[in-house]
């Protein structure tokens, strides 16, 4: 070896395809995911979790301005060609119910990601996007995952970076963790649609179908229905961080003073909420 050579670490190829804890474990030692972002995710998952009703609607409202990323809400399938339902809108049933799993998906992705359970789930959402594991499949193709999965990034980066009062190295550290979980899911969503490593298909796992919300036979959304603060009808004009409006009064009798200090308010998430929809 030459001196002050690091030794190279050997990945086996093969493994990347059919087992997907050293697929993870090559996917954290090359992002550099640590105890640190473990650290950060854990002590911030609290600020986290007062986005979600917010970011749930604004990835809602995205996803049905577009013929293409709406019907599937309808048909199952982002590649059907037909007509798409005019009246399909922010509030519909099907929509409302969907939202319902986003929030408790986002909050699983604020929950202890030192498990192999937590990835699993996140290799099974993205089974799921492409017709395989349900008894009705789902067809979304990939160009709009990834697009999905950029404006959540780009969403609550920016919520985090605008919170009046977390120091910065808090925001640094949330930010930077918070990226690495959002593109190990990108992976597990492309892991699904490539080809590459077609040649260990027959011993890749094979999906079971379950229902939503489960994995292994275990409710793992488990605040689906009990999770109040992430069950928000609108967050429209609701602070990101609190889930108030400027002028409702909390348990205390207090309003939301928690951006007051800052030029621009929590308008980042919520303008561009509000901007969006006119
Ligand atoms: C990119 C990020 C995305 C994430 C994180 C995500 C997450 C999820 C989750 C957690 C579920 C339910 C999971 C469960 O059964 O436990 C789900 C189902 C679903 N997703 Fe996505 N999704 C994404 C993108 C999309 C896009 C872009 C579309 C449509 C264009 C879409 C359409 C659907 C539909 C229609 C279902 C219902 C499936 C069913 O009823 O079995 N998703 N998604």
């Amino acid at each position: 070896m030459i001196p002050g050579s690091r030794p190279m670490k050997h990945i086996d190829r093969k493994d990347l395809y059919t087992n997907l804890e050293a697929r993870i474990q090559y996917l954290h030692t090359f992002l550099d995911f640590s105890s640190n972002d473990i650290e950060a995710l854990i002590w911030g998952s609290k600020y986290i979790k007062q986005l979600i009703p917010a970011i749930v609607n604004i990835v809602y409202h995205k996803l049905l301005q577009y013929d293409i990323t709406a019907r599937a809400f309808e048909t199952r399938s982002t590649s059907y060609e037909g007509p798409v339902d005019p009246n399909l809108h922010d509030n519909s049933p099907q929509i409302l119910h969907r939202k319902m799993f986003l929030r408790a998906y986002l909050a699983k992705l604020c929950s202890d990601p030192s498990t192999l359970e937590f990835w699993e789930y996140l290799d099974k959402v993205g089974m799921m996007h492409v017709g395989r594991g349900r008894e009705h499949p789902l067809h979304v193709e990939y160009v709009h995952i990834g697009a999905c999965l950029s404006f959540i990034q780009d969403t609550i980066t920016e919520a985090l970076l605008s919170h009046p009062r977390l120091r910065m190295d808090k925001k640094i550290a949330l930010v930077k963790a918070i990226g690495k979980v959002i593109w190990v899911q990108n992976d597990l969503f492309a892991k699904w649609y490539v080809r590459d490593g077609e040649e260990f298909r027959d011993e890749m796992e094979q999906p079971e179908f379950e229902k939503e919300g489960y994995l292994n036979g275990k409710k793992i959304l488990a605040d689906i229905e009990d999770a109040p603060a992430l069950n928000a009808k609108s967050a429209a004009g609701v602070c990101p961080f609190t889930g108030k409006g400027s002028g409702d009064a909390d348990a205390t009798g207090g309003t939301c003073g928690g951006c007051a200090d800052k030029d621009d308010d929590c308008k980042t998430v919520v303008a561009s909420q509000t901007s969006e929809a006119k």
